[in-house]
């Protein structure tokens, strides 16, 4: 089964913030991300733009001719955003507006009136709908019931825990992925996947999707270049 590797690149971004002027050129490199193999583009506005800037969305929606996911808390400006650019997927995370990154599922249950509001809202739109979440069978169940069609499995403590302790993380992960699929919903996964554990993570998976990298994926391509760092993920999801 294919697993798509969408390139998150929040990291490039930030590296354009750092200076004046737009180098390098996000929307070169979202094209080049895919010339070189990539599957989809992924970006993750903050309101405070620290990387991507509310700005890019619309241009990126020009040019992007794989899949454009967009992942993002769904505040009101939020919603706007992705309804108005009409990207092919929103993945919603639980993020507080200053967080430095994703680090937690949705706790569906206590999130369900605003998170079935939004994805209708989503949904009108035609626009395929991911909640970001641990691993936790209970929770996938939940998903199905607020209407999404996917979920986004968090694999930051599967990534840290790789070495020490890799089967009882995976064995989380293998048994939220067998629930979605009983319940019939996609499988994506993302949050510190890297060259040493992405292989591992795809086979034993009964079934993944999608995957979403940025940080490793970037910092490798430092290392290899961007079009090898993209070959050898996609190797790995082989
Ligand atoms: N998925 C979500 C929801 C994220 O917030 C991020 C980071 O922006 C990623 C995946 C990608 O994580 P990483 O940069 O560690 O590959």
């Amino acid at each position: 089964m294919v697993t798509r590797l969408s390139v998150n690149i929040n990291k490039i971004a930030l590296i354009r913030n750092s200076r004046k002027g737009n180098y390098p050129d996000l929307i070169k490199l979202a094209q080049d991300c895919e010339r070189f193999g990539a599957d989809g583009i992924t970006v993750h506005p903050r309101p405070d733009q620290r990387h991507i800037r509310f700005s890019d969305i619309p241009a990126l929606k020009q040019v992007i001719k794989t899949e454009f996911n967009i992942e993002g808390y769904p505040s009101k400006h939020f919603i706007d955003l992705v309804c108005t650019n009409k990207p092919d997927q929103v993945t919603l995370v639980p993020d507080a507006p200053n967080v430095l990154t994703s680090d937690q599922g949705w706790d569906v249950k206590n999130n369900k009136s605003l998170l079935e509001e939004s994805i209708a809202e989503f949904k009108k739109r035609g626009i395929r709908v991911s909640l970001f979440l641990d691993p936790d069978t209970e929770m996938v169940e939940l998903t199905r019931d607020v209407g999404a069609d996917r979920i986004e499995l968090y694999t930051g403590p599967y990534s840290w825990n790789y070495a020490a302790d890799r089967n009882s993380q995976i064995k989380l992960h293998i048994d939220a992925a067998t629930k979605c699929i009983e319940l019939g919903l996609g499988i994506n996964a993302g949050h510190d996947l890297n060259l040493q554990n992405l292989g591992f993570y795809k086979v034993q998976l009964p079934r993944l999707d999608e995957v979403s990298i940025g940080h490793a994926l970037i910092t490798d391509a430092i290392y290899f270049g961007l079009e090898n760092a993209i070959l050898m993920y996609k190797k790995c999801l082989k």
